[in-house]
Formats: structure tokens, C-alpha cells, sequence
């Protein structure tokens, strides 16, 4: 025998290279060879194949251990290593690979590849390779451990630094440079926004060009598009449909009945499913912040809104708190303009509370993170669940690090400029983790239950339920190459650990939210994990991309309010509106990080496009092949279908959803 040939391959992108060399040895059935320095500078896209021989029989090699060193008087550079190809002579036409990439350091010591065989820890017929992926496992958990970041909200990776996750945690997320001049130019004047025309100015150099936020800023007062931006705007997870009316509400049958079609009533209008609620209760008597040192204000607001036959969602009452009473008056469509404008305005600005921190951050960022932790520890890099979500949800953590201590920590952006401050986001999101609910997180579950299948001015329910369909076929078909029935799925302990560490640290144990704390059947598996990618991917792309659409027209999203809720009617003019509006540098402050957000990276990859090796072989190419056709023509359906609405509904388009969460 001449020796194993084996080729090691330096990944193509330009800084995959370094000056360091790389030692090697073969770890087989019967023996490890001993280690060997390859001799070759580690190139970006080289391609270098070294002959090892071993005195004692190495058998077939099911591992390779490769150890960066440094070399003396160069610098200590990161290695991108593409994979390892073993032949076991130079005749052999069977090439072994050993997928590795990922970046390589001289701080890890010894790294371990084992070759390309996806599968399960009870199918592994080797026990070299069941010890393997219990030492990844072990490494890992060593290395990834579970932190708080408020009390009482889902458990986060325990570091507050990028650089400490190593370099196969970090991405240079490029976006497009957006031009935020006319906005920063704002950004010093402390003082409140003076006249709708100089909104109208601001607006007219920041927005003139965003077509959807031109239709904001032109029906922003209408009714019928308020119930509209409930439905499709940045922020459709909180409407429902109600049968009864909270006994909170102030609402009478005799005061919404000038808002009713002549011949029915409240009753008969609910019971057909025409009567839909927001009920901002989650912000109920939570602090408000200080911006530009004075006081800022937060109601908790219920509206009521009707589905008329004219087939508009219009707003028919809004009590702006909680608590019932004669200083907690029910706003009516009929009021003053002034006052039923600012009722409305109040729920905007609620909205603003609820869609950054619950409906984006909590149900999107963090949940993506509680899945990214549990996999890196629970699931060893060979399973293929670890394969299949990584690409997903690999983001989270560098992002929502680099989230809490920007935007979320002190002199960001919510410290600043956002009525919940950061006396108030531990609040919140530990009130929304504990009102959080598996069937809202699951698409068909949500719109049932919240009856916005009763609504065919709802695009985002039609497109969710079309996306999240794909999606559950993709996961269905995945999950059918490895596990046969549900014992195999019951047998997983592996993945009976993730989902387990899912419900202790992402949810607490609070087993009234209903996520799975195991699965029983691979019908529960697969609807998680279609849960998992739906809510990084296509929840992030709704919830995300629309935000400086609805926002940049000031009036329609107020991040805070400068005055107390009225609590009476009457006792506000046209005038006095602006008054109630962010001051100038606050707005300007929030517009300009929703700016940054609402771009998609310059380097986007579309949901379930995949560069990793493991979805370019075998039979997952043809699900991803499946996958991809079927989205394609959902896009297409939409295209369709947005060409001829008065104001397209984009943000559910596969074209414009992005693999994974993004800042
Ligand atoms: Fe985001």
C-alpha cells in the first residue's frame, strides 16, 4: 500500500488563506495515525493532497483530527478549511470527504471531521463515531451556555461579546449604505414637530420615493386604512375576531350603532364574525419613558373594529385603557375629528410598543436565538436537524447581541427616543413571554383562531398560510429521509434533549404556552420545525421590511407621545395633535435605525436557498429543488395579485424573504 492520499482544500473566498501550517492525522476503525505537518501554504481556494503513511493498519478512516499552528514571525490568521478527501491509495477511485466548512483557529487544538453520513445517533454502526458526536456535544455545551437577559423573558447565549463566539459566529451582514441625510440633519433640534406642513417637508425629502409609505402619509386618517395597516401593515400578529366583547370595554350596543349596517346589530354583526379587537392589555400601567428629559406617556388601548359590507375593516370605538371608568372614555367615529383622530393615534403608537418588542424581537429575534442555543448544544453538527435549521437561524446570535447592547441597552435607540424605555422592555417582554401561545407562533392555528381567514382584504394571512404550507411540505419531506415512523422520532434522544431544552430555557417551563416539551409523532416535529423557519425567515421578513414603510409618515406610528392620554372628550383641537407627537431629534432617532432595518442585506439569501454542503447532495437536492419551484410560484401569485391592489401587500413574497433573521 503507498498510503492514504489525502487533499486538504482551503475554501475559495479571498481571506480562507492563512500562513499557518496544519498538522493531520487519520483516525481509523483499527488505529490513529500519527500526526502529520503538511507542508503547503493554506491558500485561499488551494487544493494540496499529502501522502500519509502509518506503521500500524489505521482501517477505514472514519475521522480526521486537523490542529492549526501558527508559524513563526507570521501572523496568527484564521484558517476557512472547504473539506478533507481521503483516498486510501492512488489507485482508488472511492473519495471520502470530510466536510469541514468553517473557520479553523489555533486557540482550538484538536478539530475533528467526520465524514459526509448524516444521520441519527441510534443509526450510527460505529461507536468511534457515537463517542464523536458525544464529545462535539460536550465541547460545545462548554462553550455555548445559557444566559438572562431579563428576567422572566427566554433565556439568550450567556456572552454580551461577538468575539467571543469565535469566527464561525460572525457574519458581515452588508447593507445597501441608505442615505439617512435629511434625516440626521434633524437629529439636534429638541423641540416638537411645529405644523403638518413641516411634516409634510420632512416627509416629502425622506419618503417621496417609498410608494407605500406616499400611501400612508395620504390615507393615514382614514379609518379604512387604519383597520387595513391591522391587517397587512408592519404589525398584523394582534387583531382577532371576537364573539363577545371584553367586560372591560365600555361599549354599548346603542353607541356603535350609527357604525352598523341599519339592519343588524352589535350582537348580530358579532356572531356573523364581522367584530374584530385589538387589545393592548400587555402594556397595561407600565412605565413610560423620559425622553429629552420630560415625561413621556403609554395607554393600553382596546378598539373595536367592524368588517363592513363594503368589505373595509373600519374602527368603531377605542378605549384607550384598561380599566373602565368615567375618565376612560370610549372614542367614537362620530366624536370630533380631533378626538377620534388621536384615539386612533394612541393605538398607533401602542401598536409601535407591541410590533418592535413582542411581535419582532420576542417572536422573531429571541425565539430564533432559543433554537440556535438548544442546537449548537443538543443537536451534534452530524444530526441532520442540526443541518437543516442552522442556515435558519445561525444569525440570531451575533444579531441580538449586537442588539442588546445597541439598540436595547443605555443611549440607544429605545433609551432615547422610545416611550417603552429600558425600565419598561424587561416588563414588557417578560409580560408577552408569559402571554405568548404555541398556536399563534403556527400559521394556520393563528388565523383560525383569530378569524382572519374571514377576511379576504387579509393578504397577509393568505400569504403566511401559503408560505408556511410550502414550508411544512419541505420539513415533511426532510423528515421522511431519516426518520421512518415516530419511534425513530420517540428514540431521538438527541432531539428529545433539544426540544426539551427549548421548553425549559426559551419557555421557561410555562407549559400553558404549549410548545412541545418532546415529541410524540413526527406530525409534532415537523410542525415545530416549520414554527422554527417560518418565524426566522418569512414572520422576519413581515414584521421587519415593512417597518420604515408604516413608520416614516410620523403621525401614523408615534414611537412616543409627549402628553397623557385625554380622558375626556372635546378637550383637544386640530392644532393641538402635533403637540402629542415625539419631539423632532426622537422621531428623526427612531427613522434613521428603521432606515439601517428595513434594507435587505446587499448579500440576500431568499428563503430556503441554501450554499451549505449538506442540501447539495443526495436526496435533500431535490427537496430543495421542490421547495424552490413552489416558492417561486408564490411569488409569482403575489406579483400577480399586488399588480392590480390599490396598495401591494410585498412583505410574504419568497422573493423578498430572507433565509434567516437579520438585524
Ligand atoms: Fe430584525
Amino acid at each position: 500500500m503507498d498510503g492514504f492520499h489525502v487533499t486538504i482544500r482551503t475554501s475559495a473566498s479571498p481571506l480562507s488563506g492563512t500562513y499557518g501550517r496544519v498538522w493531520i492525522s487519520l483516525i481509523g476503525t483499527l488505529s490513529e495515525s500519527p500526526p502529520e505537518r503538511v507542508e503547503h501554504c493554506l491558500l485561499p481556494g488551494s487544493a494540496y493532497t499529502v501522502v500519509i503513511k502509518s506503521k500500524e493498519e489505521v482501517g477505514i478512516v472514519v475521522l480526521l483530527k486537523l490542529r492549526l499552528e501558527a508559524q513563526p514571525g507570521f501572523p496568527d490568521l484564521d484558517w476557512h478549511c472547504g473539506d478533507v478527501q481521503v483516498r486510501r491509495s492512488s489507485e482508488d477511485p472511492e473519495v471520502e470527504v470530510f466536510p469541514c466548512h468553517k473557520w479553523i483557529r489555533t486557540a482550538d487544538g484538536n478539530v475533528e471531521l467526520r465524514n459526509a453520513k448524516v444521520c441519527l445517533k441510534n443509526k450510527e454502526t460505529l461507536a468511534i463515531l457515537t463517542n464523536h458526536r458525544e464529545r462535539d456535544l460536550q465541547q460545545k455545551q462548554q462553550f455555548i451556555k445559557w444566559g438572562t437577559f431579563v428576567e422572566g423573558g427566554p433565556h439568550c447565549v450567556d456572552t454580551s461579546s461577538v468575539t467571543s463566539l469565535g469566527p464561525n459566529f460572525s457574519y458581515m451582514h452588508q447593507r445597501p449604505v441608505y442615505n439617512v441625510h435629511y434625516i440626521k440633519s434633524f437629529i439636534e433640534r429638541r423641540t416638537s414637530w411645529s405644523s403638518l406642513q413641516e411634516l409634510e417637508t420632512f416627509f416629502l425629502f425622506n419618503g417621496r420615493e417609498n410608494t407605500i409609505a406616499k400611501y400612508v402619509q395620504a390615507h393615514w386618517q382614514e379609518d379604512a386604512f387604519f383597520g387595513y395597516q391591522c391587517l397587512n401593515g408592519c404589525n398584523p400578529l394582534c387583531i382577532r375576531q371576537i364573539h363577545n366583547l371584553p367586560s372591560n370595554l365600555s361599549v354599548t350596543s346603542e353607541m356603535v350603532r350609527p357604525f352598523l349596517p341599519w339592519d343588524s346589530s352589535l350582537e348580530q354583526e358579532m356572531e356573523r364574525g364581522h367584530l374584530y379587537l385589538l387589545d393592548y392589555e400587555v402594556l397595561d400601567q407600565l412605565p413610560a419613558n423620559t425622553v429629552n428629559d420630560k415625561q413621556t406617556y403609554l395607554a393600553a388601548p382596546l378598539c373595536l373594529l367592524h368588517y363592513n359590507r363594503q368589505g373595509e375593516l373600519k374602527p368603531i370605538a377605542i378605549q384607550l385603557q384598561q380599566a373602565p371608568g368615567p375618565q376612560n372614555p370610549v372614542f367614537l367615529p362620530s366624536d370630533s375629528a380631533p378626538d377620534w383622530l388621536l384615539a386612533k393615534m394612541w393605538v398607533r403608537n401602542s401598536d409601535f410598543q407591541v410590533h418592535q418588542l413582542l411581535s419582532h424581537f420576542l417572536r422573531t429575534h429571541l425565539i430564533g436565538e432559543v433554537c440556535c442555543t438548544a442546537t449548537l448544544r443538543q443537536l451534534p453538527e452530524i444530526h441532520p436537524l442540526h443541518q437543516l435549521l442552522m442556515p435558519h437561524i445561525r444569525s440570531t446570535l451575533q444579531i441580538n447581541i449586537q442588539a442588546r447592547v445597541t439598540l436595547l441597552a443605555t443611549k440607544g435607540v429605545f433609551d432615547k427616543s422610545v416611550a417603552c424605555g429600558l425600565e419598561t422592555i424587561p416588563l414588557l417582554l417578560a409580560r408577552g413571554t408569559q402571554r405568548l401561545r404555541y398556536s399563534s407562533m403556527c400559521v394556520p392555528d393563528d388565523i383560525r383562531m383569530r378569524g382572519l381567514d374571514a377576511l379576504p382584504i387579509c393578504y397577509y394571512a393568505q400569504d403566511a398560510l401559503r408560505v408556511w404550507d410550502a414550508l411544512h411540505r419541505f420539513v415533511a419531506g426532510w423528515i421522511r429521509l431519516y426518520y421512518f415512523d415516530d419511534k425513530d422520532v420517540q428514540q431521538d434522544c438527541e432531539l428529545q434533549n433539544w426540544i426539551r431544552e427549548i421548553f425549559t430555557e426559551g419557555f421557561l417551563g410555562l407549559s400553558h404556552i404549549g410548545v412541545p416539551q418532546s415529541f410524540q409523532t413526527a406530525a409534532e416535529m415537523c410542525k415545530f420545525v416549520t414554527m422554527v423557519i417560518f418565524s426566522c425567515s418569512a414572520l422576519h421578513a413581515a414584521v421587519n421590511f415593512s417597518q420604515l414603510d408604516y413608520n416614516i409618515w410620523i403621525p401614523n406610528s408615534p414611537a412616543a407621545m409627549s402628553r397623557p392620554p385625554s380622558q375626556n372628550k372635546g378637550s383637544v383641537s386640530e392644532e393641538d395633535i402635533f403637540s402629542f407627537l415625539p419631539e423632532v431629534n426622537s422621531s428623526c432617532h427612531v427613522l434613521s435605525v428603521l432606515s439601517l432595518l428595513s434594507q435587505p442585506a446587499v448579500d440576500f439569501v431568499p428563503l430556503c436557498h441554501y450554499n451549505e454542503w449538506y442540501f447539495s447532495s443526495g436526496a435533500t437536492t431535490k427537496l430543495v429543488e421542490e421547495i424552490q419551484r413552489e416558492l417561486k410560484m408564490i411569488a409569482k401569485d403575489i406579483a400577480n395579485r399586488n399588480s392590480q391592489l390599490e396598495l401591494p401587500y410585498p412583505y410574504l413574497s419568497p422573493d423578498h424573504i430572507e433565509n434567516s433573521v437579520t438585524i
